[in-house]
C-alpha cells in the first residue's frame, strides 16, 4: 500500500513507520511515498528528506480561505496516489474536500483514550483532570474532531510526578508501536468499517 504521512512536529511517529518499512520492505505491506506538513522547518520534514522522500507543505496562511487550504492539501496529497493517509501528529483538522476524496482511508493517532480528552491538548487535559490511566488511540478520521471509528488503543499509567512532557513521552512509546502495528495490518489485510466498528480480517 502507498502511504502519505502528514506531520506538524518532531515526526517520531513518522520515523517509526519509516523504520518499520526499512526493516521489512516486502513484509510490512506498505511504503511511504510522500510526507506532507502544515508548516516548514520541522524535524518531521527533515526525517522525510533524510529518507529521500518527496515532501509538501500546505500552510493555512498561504490561502485566503480555509477551503482553499483544504483543496491545496487534497491536491498535494492526491498527487502521490495514496492508498492510505496517516495523520501522525498533524495538528490541523482536514476539511470536507479532503474527506470527500480520502474518507475511510485517513488514519489518525491521538495521545489519549478517546472519547476522553479529544482535541489539541489531550495529554495536558488528562493530566489536569487527574486521570490515573490515559493512553493513545489510533482511529479513522471522520468529519468530527477525533471522533472517527476506533481501530486500536493502548493504556499508559499516569504517575504522580508526571508533567505534560514526561507523560507525553511515555504515551509516545506506546503510540509508535500501536501505529506501526495498525498501519501494517490495515495495509496487509485490508479492512472494513462497519458503523463504529473496524474489521481487519
Ligand atoms: C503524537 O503524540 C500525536 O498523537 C500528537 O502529537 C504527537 C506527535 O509526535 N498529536 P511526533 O510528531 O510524531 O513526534
Amino acid at each position: 500500500a502507498r502511504l502519505v504521512v502528514l506531520v506538524s512536529g518532531s515526526g517520531t511517529n513518522l520515523q517509526s513507520l519509516l523504520d518499520a518499512v526499512a526493516a521489512d520492505p516486502d513484509g510490512y505491506g506498505a511504503r511511504i511515498v510522500a510526507v506532507g506538513a502544515d508548516r516548514d522547518g520541522i524535524a518531521g520534514l527533515e526525517r522525510a528528506e533524510r529518507a529521500g522522500l518527496p515532501t509538501f507543505v500546505c500552510r493555512v496562511k498561504d490561502h485566503p480561505t480555509r477551503e482553499g487550504w483544504d483543496r491545496a492539501l487534497t491536491e498535494a496529497t492526491a498527487a502521490h496516489e495514496p492508498d492510505l493517509i496517516v495523520s501522525a501528529g498533524f495538528m490541523k483538522i482536514v476539511g470536507r474536500e479532503f474527506l470527500a476524496r480520502f474518507g475511510g482511508r485517513v488514519v489518525n493517532t491521538h495521545p489519549a483514550l478517546l472519547p476522553s480528552f479529544p482535541g489539541a491538548h489531550g495529554v495536558r487535559d488528562a493530566l489536569a483532570y487527574g486521570a490515573k490511566v490515559t493512553g493513545c488511540t489510533v482511529h479513522f478520521v471522520d468529519d468530527g474532531v477525533d471522533t472517527g471509528p476506533i481501530i486500536a488503543q493502548g493504556a499508559v499509567e499516569v504517575r504522580d510526578e508526571d508533567d505534560e512532557s514526561a507523560l507525553h513521552e511515555r504515551i509516545k512509546e506506546v503510540e509508535r508501536e500501536l501505529l506501526v502495528d495498525v498501519v501494517g495490518r490495515l495495509a496487509r489485510n485490508g479492512y472494513r468499517i462497519e458503523g463504529r466498528k473496524v474489521r481487519i480480517p
